[in-house]
């Protein structure tokens, strides 16, 4: 009799332990996938933060005015065309002569020649540097 429940005690202290062993197991996974989602989370914000697009009022886009410093509106989104001017095929003057200014009509209508390619409004965005706020 004393046997059987000495056994039967070893029993249950095994499964007690086994218990015991599983709850630790699934906190410390549970622990582990909170951590490492946080970390995730955080890094997502950050390069939220950095793709973010500013917001600039017309005045703001005005001091852009230069060859050296060009900035430009088109549709309310405003682009830095600095780097590009030299590279346009429909020569640098047709770039320089909108800078701080919005030329949303002049882009769309090239001069009198009709809209840019589908290729230009992509080359277009690459230069996105913000957006027209109030
Ligand atoms: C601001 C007003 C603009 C005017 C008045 C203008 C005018 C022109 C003109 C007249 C051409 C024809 C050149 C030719 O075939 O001889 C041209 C072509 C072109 N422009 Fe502009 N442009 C402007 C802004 C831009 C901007 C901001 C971009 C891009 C960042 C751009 C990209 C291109 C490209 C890629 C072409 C080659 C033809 C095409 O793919 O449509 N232009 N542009």
């Amino acid at each position: 009799m004393f046997r059987i429940r000495f056994f039967l005690n070893l029993v249950e202290l095994f499964i007690m332990k086994k218990f015991l062993v599983i709850v630790f197991l699934v906190l410390a996974v549970g622990v582990g996938i909170y951590f490492l989602n946080n970390k995730k989370t955080s890094s997502t914000t950050v390069s939220t933060q950095s793709n973010s697009i500013s917001g600039y009022t017309i005045a703001d886009v005005a001091i852009h005015n230069t060859s050296t410093d060009c900035w430009m509106i088109i549709d309310n989104n405003i682009y830095d065309l600095t780097k590009y001017q030299n590279a346009h095929p429909g020569g640098k003057m047709n770039i320089v002569n909108y800078c701080g200014k919005d030329a949303s009509a002049e882009y769309k209508n090239r001069g009198g020649r009709g809209t840019h390619s589908m290729k230009a409004d992509q080359l277009l965005k690459t230069y996105l540097v913000g957006t027209v706020k109030n």
